[in-house]
């Protein structure tokens, strides 16, 4: 399980991150574990208590993210990708703080390795993977995209636009997208939400010895 975000550092005093609270992501995670799943939350820098009992391990880039995913997915049956992760990253880190007087107006940014993407494209048999869609527009489309083009089992969309559906609020109103279609959730708390997800991701097509 991921959550939250990732933060990509441009000098010692400063990132490029994005507004992700995690709270879906650990809503998921605790969901799961009081299901009878053993979980390892993998979290971006977040400001919630770690879940007890809940095996969580902390990373800040996406760089770090990749590794301890790619590391935990060897042995997982289900990989939850609810982590905002930053697409793109400052091309070069500053040793040194950079002065306003001898600081440029443009940042160069490349991309981020897409962590979900990689993990469809040389996944094994059995193993079972859920991304996240945060969108502004477009949503069911986007997550129908983001499904084929990582090759998930399910995209679970979310508007971010939405005031009760937006970062940081308590609440969700989420579109499952999966390989049969699509199908929109009640607006709920994202403790609900998270068990809707775990309720749905039961019905998919199961690899053997899942039991949630
Ligand atoms: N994701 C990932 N690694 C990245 C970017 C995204 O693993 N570098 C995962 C997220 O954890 C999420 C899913 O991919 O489960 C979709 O993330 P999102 O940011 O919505 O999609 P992008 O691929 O970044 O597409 P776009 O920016 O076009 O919306």
């Amino acid at each position: 399980m991921t959550a939250g975000p990732t933060r990509e550092p441009l000098d010692p005093a400063r990132f490029l991150s994005n507004r992700s609270s995690g709270k879906m992501g650990y809503a998921l995670a605790k969901t799961a574990a009081r299901r009878g799943a053993e979980v390892v939350l993998i979290s971006g820098p977040v400001a919630l208590s770690e879940p007890a009992g809940i095996n969580t391990i902390h990373v800040t880039t996406a760089a770090e993210m990749r590794e301890q995913v790619l590391e935990h997915a060897r042995d997982a049956d289900i990989v939850v990708k609810a982590a905002a992760v930053a697409d793109f990253k400052p091309k070069k880190y500053r040793e040194q703080k950079i002065k306003k007087s001898s600081a440029e107006p443009l940042i160069e940014l490349e991309q981020n390795p897409d962590i979900l993407a990689e993990l469809g494209g040389t996944r094994r048999p059995g193993l079972l993977l859920v991304g996240f869609a945060a969108e502004s527009r477009n949503h069911e489309q986007e997550g129908l995209n983001k499904l084929r083009r990582k090759n998930a089992d399910l995209i679970v969309v979310n508007d971010i636009l939405g005031a009760a559906t937006g970062f940081d609020v308590e609440t969700n109103q989420v579109i499952l997208v999966d390989r049969s279609g699509s199908r929109q959730l009640p607006l709920l708390s994202k403790v609900e939400t998270a068990n809707r997800i775990w309720d749905h991701v039961l019905t998919l097509p199961s690899p053997p010895g899942r039991s949630l």
